[in-house]
C-alpha cells in the first residue's frame, strides 16, 4: 500500500501541472483564494464552489436495507439517478397501471438530503414492459400504436414528476458502436423522426425540465462522439429542446483512457450544451493488482477534470458509489472494483483524488456565453 501511495503522489503532481498549470498566474501555480486547504469533506461540499452536482445512482433495496448505504447516499452526494425505478418496465409493468411507489421514494430522499434529481431514461431499448416488446414482436401492436404509446409514456411520466426532475434522459444510447442510428424497436417502427418527437413530448409535459441525450463511449473524441456531434446540431437548428448532453463514462482499465475527453467535453460546450458525467464507474479484470489501481483512479480523475475545465458541465455522478452494490459484477464477466468505495465501503485512492481534482480546480467558471 505505501508503494502505491507514493506512485500515486508521483502522477498526481504531473496530472495536477498538466491540467492547471495554464492558467497560473502571479499568486501561485493554483490561484482562487477560495481554494480549500483541506480535502477533509464530502464530495457534495467540495463540489459547491464549482456549481458543480457530484451524483450516484441509487439501488432502492440497498437505500431501503442497508444503514450505511443510506448514509453516505444522503451525506457524500449532491444529486441522484434511478439507477432502474424509473425505467419504463418498472413503471408501468402492466399496460395502463402506473408504479411510481419506489420513484416517488427516490425523490422523497434527495428532497430530504437537498438534492437533485436526474430523470432517467424516458425512452430506452432495454428494460422495455414485456407487455410492449412482446407486442411489437408478434404484431399485435403497429407502429401508428407504438408511437402513440410513446408519446403517452413521455408525457405520463415528465408530468408525474414535473418539476422534481433536474434533467432528463428523454433519449438513452441511441448510437451504436458503429457511429449509426441504434437498430431499435424505434428506428424500425416510427423511423428517425423519434428523437425530435420524443424531446417535444417531454417539452410538452414540463416547460422547464431540462432536456438530454445520454450514451457510453463518448468520452472522448471518436466516431460516436463524432455522430452526436452531428445530431445534436441538427437537431438544435430544427429548434428541438436538448440542452445537454450526458455522458456516462462507463470505463473499463483494461481498454486504456480515452482520448481527449476535454476537448470533446468542450466542443459540446461550445454548441451551447450542458454536459454532465451520468454514470461514471471503472471496471478491471479480476483479480485487480496495482496497475489496475492506479487506473481506475487516472480514469475517475480524467472524467473530473474534463468536467471541471467544461463551464457547463453541471453534474458528476458514479453508477454506484460502492461495490457492494454495483452492476459490473453482474453484467461484465470476471469484471468488478468499478466504484470509488469497496465492498466494505472503505475509500479507494479514486475517491481520493477525486477530493484533490475538486479542491485543486479553478472555481467557480464562467458560464456566461
Ligand atoms: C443498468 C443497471 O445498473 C442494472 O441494475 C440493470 O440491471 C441494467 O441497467 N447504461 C444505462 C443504465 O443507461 O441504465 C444501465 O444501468 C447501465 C448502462
Amino acid at each position: 500500500m505505501k508503494a502505491i501511495r507514493i506512485a500515486m503522489a508521483g502522477a498526481l503532481t504531473a496530472t495536477a501541472l498538466a491540467t492547471f498549470g495554464a492558467s497560473a498566474t502571479a499568486t501561485g501555480p493554483y490561484p482562487g483564494p477560495d481554494r480549500p486547504q483541506s480535502i477533509d469533506q464530502s464530495l457534495r461540499d467540495l463540489g459547491k464552489r464549482h456549481d458543480l452536482r457530484i451524483g450516484t445512482a441509487v439501488d432502492m433495496s440497498a437505500l431501503a436495507n442497508d444503514a450505511t448505504y443510506r448514509d453516505m447516499a444522503g451525506s457524500e452526494f449532491s444529486a441522484v439517478t434511478a439507477e432502474n425505478v424509473m425505467k419504463w418496465e418498472v413503471l408501468e409493468p402492466q399496460r395502463g397501471t402506473y408504479d411510481w411507489t419506489a420513484a416517488d421514494q427516490l425523490v422523497a430522499f434527495a428532497r430530504a438530503h437537498g438534492q437533485r434529481v436526474h430523470g432517467h431514461t424516458l425512452l430506452w431499448h432495454n428494460q422495455l414492459p414485456g407487455w410492449l416488446t412482446a407486442g411489437v414482436a408478434d404484431g399485435s401492436i403497429d407502429a401508428e400504436e407504438l408511437r402513440g404509446l410513446l408519446r403517452t409514456h413521455i408525457i405520463d411520466v415528465v408530468s408525474h414528476f414535473r418539476g422534481k426532475i433536474w434533467h432528463w434522459d428523454v433519449v438513452n444510447e441511441v448510437i451504436d458502436d458503429n457511429a449509426q442510428l441504434r437498430d431499435t424497436i424505434w428506428l424500425r417502427q416510427l423511423g428517425p423522426g423519434y428523437i425530435a418527437d420524443a424531446f417535444r413530448w417531454a417539452r410538452e409535459a414540463d416547460p422547464r425540465v431540462k432536456l438530454y441525450l445520454n450514451d457510453y463511449n463518448i468520452e472522448g473524441v471518436n466516431a460516436k462522439s463524432d455522430a452526436y456531434y452531428d445530431l445534436v446540431k441538427r437537431l438544435r437548428g430544427d429548434g428541438v429542446p436538448v440542452a445537454g448532453i450526458g455522458i456516462q463514462g462507463h470505463l473499463g482499465t483494461q481498454y486504456g483512457p480515452p482520448t481527449n475527453a476535454p476537448e470533446n467535453f468542450l466542443r459540446f460546450d461550445a454548441l451551447g450544451l450542458e454536459t454532465a458525467v451520468t454514470e461514471a464507474d471503472v471496471r478491471s479484470v479480476m483479480p485487480i493488482e496495482n496497475p489496475e489501481i492506479s487506473a481506475q483512479s487516472h480514469g475517475f480523475s480524467l472524467l473530473l477534470q474534463a468536467c471541471l475545465i467544461t463551464p457547463r458541465c453541471v453534474m458528476f455522478t458514479v453508477w454506484g458509489f460502492t461495490d457492494r452494490y454495483q452492476w459490473v459484477s453482474g453484467f461484465f464477466d470476471g469484471q468488478g472494483w468499478a466504484a470509488p468505495f469497496d465492498e466494505n465501503f472503505a475509500p479507494k485512492p479514486a475517491y481520493q483524488q477525486m477530493r484533490v481534482d475538486l479542491a485543486l480546480a479553478n472555481g467557480p467558471r464562467k458560464r456566461d456565453r
